[in-house]
C-alpha cells in the first residue's frame, strides 16, 4: 500500500444522469419527478446554437421554479472553446440561486481547462456571497482528455464526478464509427473462423476509473445512444459496473430504470458481501488471514471487495 491513502469519493448515489436539452422546458417537471440520482439541464450540444440564450433562461429559471426533490442538480455548460461558456457560468452563479449542486464542463482537455472554469466560478462566489461551493463534474470526450485524464481528476477539489462521452471521444479519436456506446460491429477478432466482439470502450472506460479512484473522484459511464436497444443498454451497463463505475448516463427516460438497475447491488450480492464480512471475522478470531467461503478463497482483500458492494448498498438505502 502507497503511503497515500486513497481518498474517498463524495457520498451519494450516483446511479443514474438523467439529461435533457435546456430548450424544451416542458420535459423539466417529468425529468424532476424521475427516478435518476442526478439530474444534468444541458445548455451545450442538445442545444442549437440559435436557443442558446433562451435556454440559459429556461434552466436558470427552473433550478429555483421546479421541486428537485433531494436530486443532485447539475447543469452542462458550453465548452471552454464555444463563446459561451463564461455567460453560462457567470449568469448561473449570479441568478440561479442556491438549488444548484453542480456545473459540468464538457469536453475538458487538460488541468487548466478546470483552473479557469475553477476561477471564474470562484470570484463569482465570492461576489454574491454563496455559501455552498457548486462542485464540478466533467465529461471526458477527446484524445487530449483521455491522455491528461488523472492531471484533470486531481485538477480541484471542487471536481466530484467523471464521464466518458463516447461520441466525441469518438470523433476526436478518429475511431470509424459513428455508435454512442456499446458493441462495434467491426470491433471483433476471429477465433476458429468465429467472430468475438470485444469492447472498443474498455481502456478509456479503465482509464478514467483508474483515475478517478486515485483522485476520489466518481467515475461515470456516458450515453448509449439506441434507447430502443435495452438489452445493449444492460449490457454496457454491467461491463461499466464491473470494471468500477458508479452509474451512467440516461438520454432517454426509458434508460433510467435500467441503470438504477444495473447501479444498484442486489439483494444476494449484498447478502453475499456480509457473509464474506462474517466468515472474515471469524477467520481474523481464529488468528487466520485466509478462509473458504462456498468453495472458494477469500483473503483480507476481499474485505475491501465487500465493503465496496455493502457501502454502496447503504449509500443508497440511506437516501
Ligand atoms: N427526460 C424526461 N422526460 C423525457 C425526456 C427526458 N430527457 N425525453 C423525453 N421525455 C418524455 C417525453 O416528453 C414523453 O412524455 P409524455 O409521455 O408525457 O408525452 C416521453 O418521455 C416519451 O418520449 P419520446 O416520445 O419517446 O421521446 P422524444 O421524441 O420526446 O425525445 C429525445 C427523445 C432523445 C430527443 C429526448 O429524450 C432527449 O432530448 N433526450 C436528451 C438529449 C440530451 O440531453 N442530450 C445531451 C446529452 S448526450
Ligand atoms: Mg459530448
Amino acid at each position: 500500500m502507497s503511503f497515500r491513502v486513497q481518498p474517498a469519493p463524495v457520498a451519494r448515489p450516483n446511479r443514474c444522469q438523467l439529461f435533457g436539452p435546456g430548450s424544451r422546458p416542458a420535459i423539466f417537471e417529468k425529468m424532476a419527478s424521475s427516478a435518476a440520482d442526478v439530474i444534468n439541464l444541458d445548455l451545450e450540444d442538445s442545444v442549437a446554437p440559435s436557443d442558446k440564450d433562451s435556454a440559459r433562461r429556461n434552466v436558470i429559471a427552473a433550478i429555483s421554479d421546479v421541486d428537485w426533490g433531494n436530486k443532485t442538480l447539475s447543469v452542462r455548460i458550453n465548452g471552454l472553446d464555444s463563446p459561451y461558456w463564461y455567460r453560462d457560468v457567470v449568469d448561473l452563479l449570479e441568478q440561479a440561486g442556491p438549488r444548484l449542486d453542480l456545473i459540468m464542463i464538457p469536453k475538458v482537455g487538460c488541468a487548466a481547462d478546470i483552473y479557469a472554469v475553477d476561477a471564474l466560478v470562484s470570484s463569482v462566489e465570492a461576489a454574491v456571497g454563496r455559501e455552498k461551493p457548486i462542485g464540478f463534474e466533467v465529461i471526458i470526450e477527446s484524445a487530449a482528455g483521455i491522455s491528461h485524464v488523472e492531471e484533470i481528476a486531481a485538477a480541484s477539489p471542487r471536481l466530484q464526478a467523471m464521464s466518458l462521452g463516447a461520441a466525441d471521444f469518438a470523433a476526436s479519436m478518429g475511431m470509424q464509427t459513428t455508435g454512442i456506446g456499446g458493441t462495434q460491429e467491426s470491433y471483433y477478432m476471429l477465433h476458429d473462423g468465429a467472430r468475438h466482439w470485444s469492447d472498443p470502450w474498455h481502456w478509456a472506460q479503465a482509464a478514467i476509473v483508474a483515475a478517478c479512484r486515485t483522485h476520489g473522484v466518481l467515475p461515470v459511464d456516458g450515453p448509449f445512444g439506441d434507447f430502443s436497444d435495452e438489452e445493449g443498454f444492460r449490457a454496457q451497463a454491467r461491463r461499466s459496473a464491473t470494471l468500477g463505475m458508479v452509474g451512467k448516463w440516461a438520454i432517454h427516460p426509458k434508460q433510467v430504470a435500467l441503470s438504477n438497475e444495473v447501479f444498484t447491488p442486489s439483494e444476494a450480492a449484498v447478502t453475499e458481501a456480509r457473509e464474506i464480512l462474517a466468515a472474515m471475522e471469524e477467520a481474523k478470531s481464529k488468528g487466520e488471514g485466509a478462509t473458504v467461503y462456498k468453495g472458494r478463497l477469500v483473503d483480507i482483500a476481499s474485505i475491501k471487495q465487500a465493503e465496496v458492494i455493502v457501502r454502496q448498498a447503504e449509500m443508497i438505502g440511506a437516501e
